[in-house]
């Protein structure tokens, strides 16, 4: 009832909206009306960058191009600027270019951070952290919003389940409940109660839909899932996030079961707006548009406007020669219908106007300076760090290291101290020189007490096809000058062998993760795996640290190296949070959002397969190496010791529509204070479709002080048992008895069972 006031104000000023937005339509010619369609890239390359031939642009007539267009009003929407009086300074350019005084909507990547670079967007899944995920997209909302920016084409929500393909770094991984919480959590992020606020922005998930399954692994190659996968895996994270009020949607480049998803009216018409009642706007990814012809589906430019813009995409991102300049030409021979180019610029000028821009289009540059040196942010990236690292083998307890104990580190490895890496990919405005290696956060931590010594032992590793990200400063690896690898080789490893404990880290470079890096092998690149086994090799008790967005092939480190701590790309505080959990002042709490292949052949791979002929050997489906996972979804140990007892079910059978509640009790009996995600799994015993063996259906983080017990309860409703039928083409509630269990990974053992009484439909 409190909200009504709140409710009533935002109701006038809907309608408010609409006025104005009427008003604007009827006065728009055809042509300006394409340009609120179109937004460019605005490419300014680095100094001295070369330019990357793929990009498929002359990076001096871009820029040029954009300004004229701005001059025309042709296009009504920027990306990829982020320096607050360049964005100014643009804003003038289309203010003064429009007579309508529309102004710009400037959108960017704000994938992990602006400014404050926060962990790659797996790692913040991997903190099973919703409210540490929402505080750091809101972060990067405050930043974003600083200098101009209004909208974030993130979330990326794309479920990922082959790591071959380089873009699982930017999702939440493999599972679709889990996804559909981080989803929602970045949403909220982004745009808090309403994107209109102070410090918001709008959230754009994306790939709609289906991206991550592409064949092979392979970036941008098509998808084909069934209805069943995408309406029970493949689409959750996406509803959520529209539930979550996501302003924006994109779409995704590939084609989808034989269709480019770019123009699927199913998608962007009856499964997003008929079915889940999205409001906002479709942006097509980058060239997607144009792709169409590139596909073999659009016949022309032409054709692929009024095609894309019939299925329902409403902006078309591109870095030249849209498609939707082409709008009028579609208008005028039918091709396109009025209404429907009219909606689309309704929802563009929609989000303009709640935004504010029509009366504030402009950004303060000293406020921008002051926020993104605000040290706030800065601590909020720290604990995100802290909370998504993910222990993975802790044999002896030799994590975590005593400082007093300790003469001297050997910090080994050409990742230790590499400031670019430690922030992982798709950032752009980060600060090098205020960036925390693995290297500094240990020296830092010991001070005086130890004796720390680095080496990186192998030279880097280029990726074989450079990629478009190289041009950008920076990102491509280099040695120092004169490196010499054997002798370097020698010199590590001899560090090792005379230090107390050795800290190895190892991993992929970060332009070897993202988008267009999808791999064929998930091996360690390079020799970092020799360099390993000659460290451990010395005898010196060695802890791994793993900076990685995709499970690698760590079969012999999980067997030889005792401590082995998944770090992520941590971002900008990463070596203080790396050196905090390292030296015990916090517990590892992260947990897998994936399931971590023991080889590349395992690929695609999940937990929540369903049960089929000889399940007893569901561990020997290959005949050359277990069919088993290296570590299960939801792994990730602790300095705490987690126990959990008395699993009950409030009722022993549930109505469909009916919800029951799970109770457990969770005991840390270990002497640290410790956090642990307490999860629990489902599974329907039999139905109208074969269902999962067991699929995640809640989770709660818990931090127990030593000895410390907590009750936590799940509520399982309607929602989490319905599924997508096969059989029924429909959702259902099948009658059926449910299986639970509840731990802290997916081998939970501790089990209850309830029974429903069934009823198809929804
Ligand atoms: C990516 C999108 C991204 C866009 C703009 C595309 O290549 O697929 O995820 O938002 O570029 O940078």
């Amino acid at each position: 009832m409190s909200d009504q006031p709140q409710q009533t104000e935002r109701r006038i000023q809907a309608d408010g909206i609409q006025g104005q937005v009427d008003e604007l339509l009827r006065r728009m010619t055809p042509a300006e009306k394409a340009g609120q369609l179109t937004q460019y890239f605005y490419f300014r390359l680095p100094e001295g960058a070369a330019p990357e031939p793929a990009l498929g642009m002359d990076p001096d007539a871009q820029p040029r191009a954009v300004e004229q267009a701005l001059g025309r009003a042709t296009v009504g929407s920027l990306l990829f600027v982020t320096d607050p009086a360049e964005i100014n300074r643009l804003q003038r350019l289309a203010l003064a270019g429009n007579r309508h005084g529309i102004p710009a909507l400037f959108g960017f990547d704000v994938i992990h951070g602006l400014r404050t670079i926060f962990p790659v967007p797996i790692a913040m899944a991997a903190s099973w952290d919703v409210e540490t995920i929402e505080q750091g997209q809101a972060v990067a909302a405050r930043e974003a919003r600083a200098v101009g920016i209004h909208w974030a084409f993130a979330p990326m929500v794309d479920i990922a389940r082959d790591p071959r393909w380089g873009r699982i770094v930017e999702g939440a991984g493999e599972d679709p409940f889990l996804g559909a919480a981080v989803a929602a959590a970045q949403v909220r992020g982004f745009q808090g109660t309403d994107y209109g606020q102070e410090d918001r922005i709008i959230a754009g998930p994306k790939h709609l839909a289906g991206y991550g399954a592409a064949l092979g692994g392979r970036d941008y190659d098509e998808v084909n899932l069934s209805e069943y996968e995408l309406w029970n895996t493949y689409f959750p994270p996406f509803k959520a996030a529209v539930e979550a009020g996501a302003g924006n949607v994109m779409t995704a480049y590939m084609d989808l079961n034989g269709v480019p998803a770019s123009a699927s009216r199913w998608l962007f018409t009856e499964v997003l707006r008929q079915e889940w009642g999205f409001g906002g706007f479709v942006v097509s990814d980058a060239n997607a548009l144009r792709n169409l012809v590139t596909h073999g589906f659009a016949a022309d430019l032409t054709d692929a406007a009024a095609r894309a813009m019939a299925a329902g995409v409403d902006l078309e991102m591109a870095i030249q020669d849209p498609a939707y300049a082409h709008l009028p030409e579609a208008l005028q021979t039918g091709a396109v219908s009025q209404d429907a180019v009219d909606a689309g610029v309704r929802r563009i000028l929609e989000a303009k106007l709640r935004l504010g821009l029509f009366d504030n289009p402009y950004v303060d540059e000293d406020r921008a300076r002051q926020v993104l040196a605000d040290r706030q942010h800065r601590q909020v990236a720290r604990v995100a760090a802290e909370r998504s690292a993910v222990l993975l083998r802790n044999d002896g307890n030799l994590l975590p290291l005593d400082p007093d104990g300790l003469a001297s580190v050997a910090v080994i490895g050409p990742l230790a101290d590499s400031r670019r890496d430690t922030l992982g990919p798709w950032v752009f405005d980060f600060d090098l020189d205020e960036t925390v290696t693995v290297l500094d956060g240990i020296r830092r931590k010991v001070g005086d007490r130890v004796r720390v010594a680095s080496a990186p032992g192998i030279p880097v590793v280029q990726r074989v096809f450079p990629s478009m990200f190289d041009m950008f400063g920076g990102n491509r690896p280099e040695d120092p000058e004169g490196f010499d690898a054997e002798a370097e080789f020698r010199r590590a490893v001899g560090l090792a062998e005379a230090a107390d404990v050795a800290v190895v880290v190892a991993g992929e470079w970060q332009n070897m993760i993202g988008e267009a890096a999808s791999r064929s092998s998930l091996a360690l690149p390079g020799g970092q795996l020799e360099l390993l086994q000659a460290v451990v090799g010395t005898g010196t008790p060695t802890v791994l640290l793993v900076m990685n967005g995709r499970p690698l092939d760590l079969r012999w480190a999980a067997e030889n190296v005792p401590a082995i701590l998944d770090i992520w790309y941590p971002g900008t505080q990463g070596g203080t949070a790396v050196a905090n959990l390292l030296f015990g002042e916090v517990s590892p709490s992260g947990k897998l959002p994936f399931s971590w292949p023991r080889t590349v052949g395992h690929v695609p791979f999940i937990y929540s397969h369903t049960r089929s002929h000889e399940p007893q050997n569901q561990g020997r489906r290959y005949w050359d190496e277990p069919s088993a996972p290296l570590f299960p979804f939801g792994h990730g140990l602790s300095y705490g010791r987690f126990v959990f007892s008395d699993l009950t079910v409030d009722r022993p059978s549930v109505p469909p529509e009916g919800t029951i509640t799970v109770s457990v009790q969770v005991t840390n009996t270990g002497d640290r204070e410790a956090a642990e995600v307490v999860q629990l799994y489902l599974h329907q015993r039999h139905g109208t479709a074969s269902r999962p063996v067991r699929e995640l259906n809640g989770f709660q983080r818990v931090t127990l002080s030593p000895q410390a017990s907590k009750q936590v309860q799940f509520k399982i409703g309607p929602e989490h048992r319905r599924y997508w039928s096969t059989t029924e083409r429909d959702w259902v509630l099948d009658t059926s008895i449910f299986d639970i269990w509840v731990g802290g990974d997916s081998t939970a053992q501790l089990t209850a069972t309830f029974a429903q009484d069934g009823q198809s439909g929804r």
